[in-house]
């Protein structure tokens, strides 16, 4: 474990103005946190792609508060020391202000996140105010929203037109005012994410969003190479633990079944 303190909302807007990048990756249960932690990354966030990385769903809009709360809890466990923020699941930005505050403060109070994120834009401005106004400190999502790709039909690379890049910079401008203390930018145009972030104050993230930006978020299973299917173009693999994986699975079936394990010194004396 390293002895260190956990990031503040304000310690990455130093980053920002110092010109420091932001590291932060997804975690979603307490070894991989404590592997996160251990490397000294500056965030982690308890991304809802959690519910298509380790739980089998298709989409993200399926993961539930309940299932956030449950993998938060086990985050925080694996990285006491490390800052967590939490995705607030589908629909949470457009439940009652009450609500909304509800889902956010059991985030924090039970499972242990310093702060939560949101996707959307203008339209949720309003609901980023009143949370921050309450206390929580909200990361914003902009640009691919993946809690919306049934309606949008698909993944796709946000803000390619002029009217698309125009909505990205309101939508951006809108979540700082709001008092957003950071905002997610995902698979973006590079000069449209590096128009956003010179005009903010507050640190932008990206993930497909090119290199201008003030950190990068990768999710963790991507990054190590444990992930099955299509692989989007912004993801580097730096390291290829599905091939280990599967050799350990096939050696131990094999050994087992050779009668090679166990062997003598794997058992215990009368
Ligand atoms: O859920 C997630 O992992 C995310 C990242 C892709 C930013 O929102």
């Amino acid at each position: 474990m390293v002895n260190r303190k956990a990031l503040t909302t304000s310690d990455l807007l130093k980053m920002k103005q110092n010109g420091q990048k932001i590291t932060m990756v997804t975690a979603y249960d307490a070894p991989s946190a404590r592997l996160v932690e251990g490397a000294g990354l500056d965030l982690i966030l308890v991304g809802d792609s959690l519910g298509m990385v380790v739980l089998g769903y298709e989409t993200t809009v399926s993961v539930t508060l309940e299932e956030m709360i449950h993998h938060t809890k086990a985050v925080r466990r694996g990285a006491p020391q490390t800052m967590i923020v939490a995705d607030m699941p589908f629909l949470t930005a457009h439940y009652s202000l009450d609500q909304v505050l509800q889902a956010a403060g059991r985030l924090m109070q039970e499972a242990g996140a310093q702060a939560i994120k949101l996707e959307g834009g203008r339209e949720i401005a309003d609901t980023v105010a009143h949370l921050t106004r309450a206390g929580v400190p909200v990361m914003g999502h902009i640009g691919l929203q993946p809690q919306s790709v049934l309606k949008l039909g698909g993944y796709r690379v946000a803000g390619k037109s002029d009217e698309g890049r125009a909505a990205l910079l309101e939508d951006a401008r809108a979540l700082e005012a709001a008092g957003a203390f950071s905002i997610v930018i995902e698979a973006v145009p590079e000069p449209v994410a590096r128009a956003i972030t010179d005009d903010l104050t507050i640190p932008t993230i990206g993930i497909g969003a090119g290199r201008y930006v003030d950190g990068q978020v990768l999710v963790f299973h991507d990054l190590i190479g444990l992930t099955f299917g299509h692989q989007a173009k912004f993801v580097k693999r730096y390291a290829n633990i599905k091939d280990t994986i599967e050799q350990a699975l096939v050696q131990y079936r094999d050994e087992v079944k050779g009668e090679i394990f166990p062997a003598l010194e794997h058992t215990y004396e009368a």
